[in-house]
């Protein structure tokens, strides 16, 4: 089975390239490095032994699209690709409604041609807007999304729903991510976004190992356990194999589905620090930020179709995402 992973170096393109290939599938990868290097590449072949067959370029370019699906017999597609910086979607929305909206179209159209309509799309909570009732399920109502990224992520769904729409030989399934955190056991690969983080724990991480002097809390009055912010986070191997378990399925798939891939289970900006000082034995100084603008107080998923449906359940905890990621930038200091 031959898949072709757009945005494939990305931090969870690789990580769910290396269960795809672990799992005996054929990958390959078109990436324009926007977000991640070349040498991810090479780190995917130390973990697997396979280097897959890559194609640099961007996914807007339908050129070469076309030349990877005529030099390629591909099955089925997952799509990555594309910006996915919340604050940065704020300063800059038309290069974020471009770039991703402009992918997705010209990728769906490409397949068309190709005759290649099954697709695994890479979505986010974000859809949801401010939650209205936790925890969060696939069947709820879409709320205002409040930043340009996450309104490409809501146009995108709805581009693949009526394209399924459209033509029934259409296989769609949404993943919707929580907040994806950690690293592979290897410590080769993980999540070190080019310039300062805007995530949580990218700057925990950078805050650890000395690069940043301390870490903002943005708010510690919301009406949360400790007043801080409170995610649903999940290890980013749990959520490459739910591609995985995705992909598996896609075939079963009438129209469109979605689903949550998360754990279920929130927890808060200061059980975040705190765990990470506790299982890395390694300090993170902080200090208390006014709320940044667009967070919300609380954010968790109900996963129970991904479980019913796939057969998929996040089985990594908090101890391992912490340790993963500390490992990781470790050995990206060297
Ligand atoms: C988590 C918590 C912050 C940074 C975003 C996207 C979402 C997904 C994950 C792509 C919040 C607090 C953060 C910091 C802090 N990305 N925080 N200081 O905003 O929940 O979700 O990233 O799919 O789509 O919306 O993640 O990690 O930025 O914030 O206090 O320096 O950490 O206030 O409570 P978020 P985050």
């Amino acid at each position: 089975m031959k898949v072709f992973v757009t945005g494939g170096t990305g931090y969870i393109g690789s990580h769910t390239v290396v269960e795809l290939i672990e799992n005996g599938y054929e990958v390959v990868i078109l990436d324009n490095f926007s977000n991640s290097k070349p040498e991810v590449l090479d780190y995917i072949y130390k973990i697997t032994g396979v280097k897959p067959k890559f194609y640099e370029g961007d996914c807007c370019d339908k050129e070469i699209l076309r030349k990877i699906f005529k030099e390629n017999e591909i099955d089925s597609v997952i799509h990555f690709a594309g910006f996915k910086a919340v604050g940065e979607s704020v300063q800059v929305p038309l290069k974020y409604y471009r770039n991703n909206l402009v992918s997705t179209i010209s990728l769906c159209e490409v397949m068309n041609e190709f005759n290649c309509k099954n697709i695994v799309f890479s979505s986010s909570a974000t859809v949801y807007g401010d939650p209205k009732e936790l925890p969060l399920k696939e069947q709820m109502e879409l709320g205002k999304t409040t930043n340009p990224y996450g309104t490409t992520k809501a146009y995108i769904e709805r581009i693949l729903s009526d394209l399924s729409f459209s033509d029934k030989e259409w296989k769609v399934i949404l993943l919707r991510y929580f907040n994806p955190v950690g690293a592979h056991s290897s410590g080769l690969i993980g999540e070190n976004p080019n310039g300062t983080p805007n995530n949580l724990m990218p700057y925990i991480m950078k805050v650890a190992i000395g690069e940043l002097p301390y870490l903002n809390i943005f708010g510690d009055d919301y009406d949360t356990k400790d007043g801080t912010g409170v995610r649903d986070y999940i290890h980013v191997v749990d959520l490459a194999k739910g591609h995985l378990k995705a992909l598996e399925h896609l075939e079963d798939v009438e129209g469109v589905k979605i689903y949550n891939l998360g754990t279920g289970v929130g927890y808060s900006v200061l059980e975040m620090v705190k765990t990470f000082e506790e299982v890395n034995n390694v300090k993170v100084p902080y200090k208390i930020a006014p709320r940044r603008e667009g967070d919300v107080a609380s954010c968790y998923a109900d996963s129970s179709l991904a479980l019913k449906e796939l057969g998929w359940k996040a089985k990594l905890g908090l101890e391992e995402m912490v340790s993963s990621s500390y490992k990781f930038i470790l050995g990206q200091k060297k």
